[in-house]
């Protein structure tokens, strides 16, 4: 079993890396929580797949179990499922010394995380990742959060969670597209850090990816941890997890949470700023390139899609990493390098949100 700590300045915690993790559960829930309640709010998808086999193995080893079940999809991350989700707690009379499960991808993840982190002013919980995406990137470094119509994460926290424990054996049931929106945050790893990762995710075969998701995932969770572990609360190096963020979260916004998933809005995201990097000489020569390959094997977009400028503008004014007048934008040199770059919020409208081209949107 692979095993990353991560030792923050007020929590420490450990990140468990195992094919079939999830048929010995318990026994790392006892090391953490001496409670015998346990709510598991889990992804509906989820409790279809896999909900029967933990809670027998929940009850079995002497927990009684409460499920919450929430569905997938953007739209769960709302006020009101997580007003249902307390009064579910509620219910269930759950005291401060039980604990919350949270399984299932980034959404099940930040409003269950959310949850677990203000009711009763805050409870034990451990993260069961589902998706490659929250296996990787959304269960790890404590951010949680809910939407709000006009905006994506705007009411949240930095949580942290007792343990997280990925089983990558629950991904032969995600679908091709929604493991490559995981890979989509892969990718973003390599690029700012990593260029034989990079390099790995570009040479092997399908069959091979597979075969290495193990080794993948952990690179990707040392990759994650590190950043976290010297930038907890997002103020500075942090940000460079934010590699095509800026864009991809007005891609998302911009089309409702619909028409893209968040790994294929970034990726538009990652592939445009660095093209116009590239341009203006901040980035080495051919890196957009490579990285339009590398997004193409994994099925993933590049073309910024056709959008109103004035919404765009709108969103961007709500975007938490614009400062005043001005935003982070976060580039790479080259593979593997990522930088933080300050630039007036007007000047990075302009430069990548052009006006419309003739060919209809792509830049
Ligand atoms: N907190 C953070 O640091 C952070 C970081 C990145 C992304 N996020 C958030 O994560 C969210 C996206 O997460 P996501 O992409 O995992 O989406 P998701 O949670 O909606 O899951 C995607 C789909 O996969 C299904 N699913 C989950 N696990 C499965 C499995 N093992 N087998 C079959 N189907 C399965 C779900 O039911 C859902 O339909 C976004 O809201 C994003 O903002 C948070
Ligand atoms: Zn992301």
């Amino acid at each position: 079993m692979k095993e990353i700590n991560i030792d923050l300045a007020k929590d420490k915690y450990s990140i468990y890396i195992e094919r079939g993790l999830i048929d010995n559960i318990s026994y790392f829930i006892k090391g953490i929580n001496r409670g015998k309640k346990i709510a598991l709010i889990i992804d509906e998808n989820v409790d279809n797949l896999y909900g029967c086999k933990i809670r027998t193995h929940l009850i079995d080893n002497g927990f009684s179990v409460k499920t919450i079940s929430i569905r997938g999809g953007e739209g769960s991350k709302s006020l009101r499922i997580l007003d249902s989700i307390y009064r579910k707690l509620l219910d269930f009379n759950i005291t401060r010394g039980d604990l919350i499960i949270v399984m299932g991808g980034g959404v099940a993840g930040d409003v269950g995380g959310f949850a677990a982190a203000t009711y009763l002013r805050g409870m034990d919980f451990i993260h069961i990742p589902t998706t490659l995406l929250a296996q990787i990137d959304s269960s790890i470094g404590g951010k949680v959060a809910v939407n709000l119509p006009e905006g994506k994460n705007l009411v949240g926290s930095f949580y942290q969670p007792k343990g997280v424990f990925i089983d990558p054996n629950l991904l032969c049931t995600l679908d091709t597209r929604e493991f490559n929106n995981g890979m989509a945050e892969a990718i973003k790893y390599a690029c700012i850090a990593d260029k034989n990762l990079f390099h790995q995710l570009l040479m092997l075969s399908k069959e091979e990816i597979d075969r290495e998701i193990e080794d993948i995932i952990f690179t990707c969770c040392n990759i994650k941890g590190k950043i976290v572990m010297e930038d907890e609360k997002d103020r500075g190096n942090r940000m460079l997890l934010n590699f095509g963020h800026t864009i991809g979260h007005v891609i998302e916004k911009y089309f409702n949470y619909e028409k893209y998933t968040h790994g294929e809005a970034i990726a538009i995201g990652m592939y445009n700023i660095t093209l116009k990097s590239e341009i203006a000489g901040y980035t080495k020569e051919g890196i957009t390139h490579q990285i339009k390959e590398v997004l193409e094997k994994f099925g993933l977009p590049y073309r910024l899609p056709d959008m109103d400028r004035g919404e765009i503008l709108k969103t961007l004014a709500l975007d938490k990493k614009s400062k005043g007048n001005n935003i982070d934008i976060i580039l790479i040199k080259d593979i593997g390098e990522g930088i933080i770059k300050n630039l007036s919020r007007k000047i990075f409208f302009k430069e990548f949100f052009p006006h419309k081209t003739k060919s209809g949107g792509a830049i």
